[in-house]
């Protein structure tokens, strides 16, 4: 469920006609609603309580300051995967010590800043990972709180690009080997063993590869028991889908439910690391048509928006719901193929789609608040589009449109060349 929602024929952002946010701040814009962001984190946390639990939003999903800082006013902690995701997470007024800190390849940069902010845990996803923290923390006279990655080896069911738990993936440590690197980094200078995580895929679309992760999971803390190494908290990752078209994917609710069923009785602390089933149905891209082409075979919608704006359909083949922000009761409705100005025939958002819109209309690209405006780029030389974050009434610019000069501005010209 999200706060946009269309009344007499237009799209709103909670009680704001998306067409009025258009004409203030022009297009391709998003815009995000606060309000279901609330809603989303509310509903895993409620679904949580009465247990220890932690919910650490996953930055990369949506990383815009002002995003950030309403979840942090809500408790939520926060899973990062870079030092510069860090500094967002302290300048949006979020918790350090909140804060979970994942990835492949941590730099030492990173890991002693972490360090020196205070992050909550460290993810840990290899051996020489392990090394490096015990060494930065050690030089410190600090004890860094660790976590190993496990990889549980099991079909998540999703994309195989998103797709992260299976063996030949690159994340995380075989379930087998985490044993063994737990024993080590239990006795490695610097390190407190605290916690065990895992992350299995996302876009999931049933509970039964998160339960059977969680089922694999208990196993290896209860082994690890056994060795002396005792974990304080479990944390499962992110991976929840979102309905993107007619899918029905479990709520976070009903997530939460299952996952405190199954950890009662156990003194455990629970780490959820969700970011699109928070932010993705936050979100929607606004793109205006430029002109419409072709013929009865096939008719291109052309827009201003495009995959350097939105890449999930070019990368993914990601079909995300598109409609006229306007109803137009006089046009008959056409399938077209909408389709971005950049120079790719892969540039595309959405392909078959009945719309009744003629030239100047505009279109709203649904469910764009997660792995949206966060993998747009320049290419084409294309400023990045402006962010606005509603508020009830209120609209907020929380992120301006990009200009060419500051586009150009770290391009350095070549000297006097000789010929
Ligand atoms: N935790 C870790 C360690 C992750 O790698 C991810 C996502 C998450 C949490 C959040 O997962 P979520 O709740 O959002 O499923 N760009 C792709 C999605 C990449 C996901 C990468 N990892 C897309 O647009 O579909």
């Amino acid at each position: 469920m999200d706060f946009f929602n269309r009344h007499d024929g237009e799209l709103y952002a909670e009680s704001v006609p998306v067409s009025r946010i258009a004409a203030a701040h022009g297009t391709p814009c998003y815009i995000y609603s606060r309000a279901t962001l609330e809603r989303h984190f509310h509903a895993y946390d409620r679904a949580l309580a009465g247990m220890p639990h932690r919910i650490c939003y996953a930055v990369k999903a949506n990383s815009n300051l002002s995003v950030l800082n309403v979840l942090a006013r809500l408790g939520a902690g926060f899973d990062i995967v870079s030092g510069g995701e860090l500094e967002r997470v302290i300048r949006a007024g979020g918790d350090p010590g909140a804060t979970v800190f994942s990835g492949v390849g941590k730099q030492r940069w990173e890991i002693e800043r972490a360090l020196e902010a205070g992050v909550r845990c460290f993810n840990v996803e290899s051996d020489f990972e392990l090394a490096m923290i015990s060494e930065v923390a050690s030089e410190r006279g600090r004890i860094a709180p660790v976590s190993v990655r496990v990889n549980p080896d099991v079909d998540a069911g999703t994309h195989p690009y998103i797709s992260t738990g299976l063996k030949e993936n690159k994340f995380g440590v075989e379930i087998e080997q985490a044993r063994v690197l737990y024993r080590r980094a239990a006795e490695m200078p610097g390190l407190e063993v605290v916690g065990a995580d895992c992350h299995i895929g996302s876009q999931l679309q049933s509970l039964d590869p998160l339960m059977d992760a969680l089922e694999r999971m208990l196993a290896l803390i209860d082994a690890l028991a056994e060795d002396g190494i005792a974990i304080q908290h479990l944390d499962m990752g992110g991976g929840l889908g979102v309905p993107y078209g007619d899918e029905q994917p479990p709520s976070p609710g009903a997530y939460g439910e299952a996952l405190k069923e199954r950890l009662a009785g156990r003194d455990l602390e629970l780490l959820l690391e969700p970011g699109r089933s928070i932010a993705a149905n936050a979100g929607i891209m606004v793109t205006r048509v430029e002109g419409i082409k072709g013929g009865d075979e096939h008719r291109f919608a052309i827009v201003d928006g495009a995959m350097n704006d939105l890449i999930r359909p070019s990368l993914y083949s990601a079909w995300q719901r598109i409609e006229a922000v306007t109803d137009q009761s006089g046009i008959q409705p056409a399938v077209y193929d909408v389709v971005g100005p950049v120079c790719e025939t892969g540039d595309f958002l959405g392909k078959q789609r009945e719309l009744a819109i003629e030239a100047g209309d505009l279109l709203a690209v649904r469910s764009a608040g997660a792995y949206g405006f966060v993998m747009s780029s320049n290419y084409n030389t294309r400023n990045r589009p402006p962010e606005l974050l509603v508020d009830g009434a209120d609209v907020h610019l929380v992120r301006r449109r990009e200009t060419l000069e500051e586009q150009l501005a770290p391009e350095i010209p070549l000297p006097e060349l000789g010929s």
